[in-house]
């Protein structure tokens, strides 16, 4: 079976309700039918404007940049899953290392993360990856495995099956550094044994597994060429409509 391949845009903290307009149109305008579904994740008070932006437009679905772990109550400043399907959200990505790093995400709250917005029918793009000290002292395959089996290991395999895992090498994330296409795959293809061995074949098969960290029109072809690379979870690029329009033909 062929596994689904995504090109998604994180927009992070960018572009004010204009500018994000004027990119939705852009690409949409431009984008044809693409070979890959095209997720875009703007910030939260954009979503209920671009999805009405993506109505009609074939292969695109919107996504979400973050999600509180409770479904509702006093949590001053947060947003919930029902919120998020309620504005028509159908990803959530959760487990940035930016948000692991300055806002204190740990394993064991993404995996409350993870229950909440599978719960509501969402599908989580997971992030996972190490920092530049733990590729150079050779652990990276470890610090991975341990990220996704603390976070994704306690699902059924019902729920497990409407994951999408995106790996994202924390030196690679806005440096202009990519991972090579080789490093990409070595990850990739650990992950998706991890996968296997604790779901089996079938599902590790199936399981979209993209790639995060200085994705541009010059080197997506050569990373999602890659056996294991079902596509990428990309920032900056995300930003500039011919760039990514690029990327997303890059499949
Ligand atoms: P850049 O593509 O800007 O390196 O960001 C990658 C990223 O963090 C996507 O989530």
């Amino acid at each position: 079976m062929s596994r689904q391949k995504i090109a998604a845009g994180n927009w992070k903290m960018n572009l004010t309700l204009e500018e994000g307009r004027l990119l939705v149109e852009a690409l949409t305008q431009s984008a044809g039918t693409p070979k890959a579904e095209v997720v875009l994740c703007p910030p939260f008070m954009h979503l209920t404007m671009v999805k009405s932006l993506l109505a009609g437009a074939d292969g695109f679905s919107l996504g979400a940049q973050n999600c509180h772990q409770e479904l509702k109550g006093a949590f001053t400043g947060e947003v919930s899953a029902p919120m998020l399907k309620s504005a028509g959200v159908e990803y959530v990505i959760l487990g940035h290392s930016e948000r692991r790093e300055y806002f204190g995400e740990t394993d064991a709250l993404l995996a409350k993360k993870v229950d909440r917005v599978l719960e509501e029918g969402l599908r989580p793009i997971f992030c996972c990856g190490e920092p530049l000290p733990i590729r150079e002292e050779g652990t990276h395959v470890a610090h991975v495995r341990a990220q996704i089996s603390a976070s994704l290991f306690h699902l059924s395999p019902d729920l497990f099956s409407r994951i999408v895992i995106a790996y994202e090498p924390i030196w690679a994330i806005g440096t202009g550094r990519t991972a090579s296409p080789e490093q990409a795959q070595e990850m990739h293809s650990a992950i998706r044994s991890l996968l296997a061995e604790h779901f089996g074949a079938e599902m590790a098969g199936q399981t979209p597994i993209l790639y995060g960290g200085s994705v541009n029109a010059g080197n997506a072809a050569s990373l999602f060429s890659q056996p294991d690379v079902d596509g990428g979870l990309v920032g900056g690029a995300s930003l500039k409509t011919e760039e990514f329009l690029q990327i997303v033909r890059s499949f």
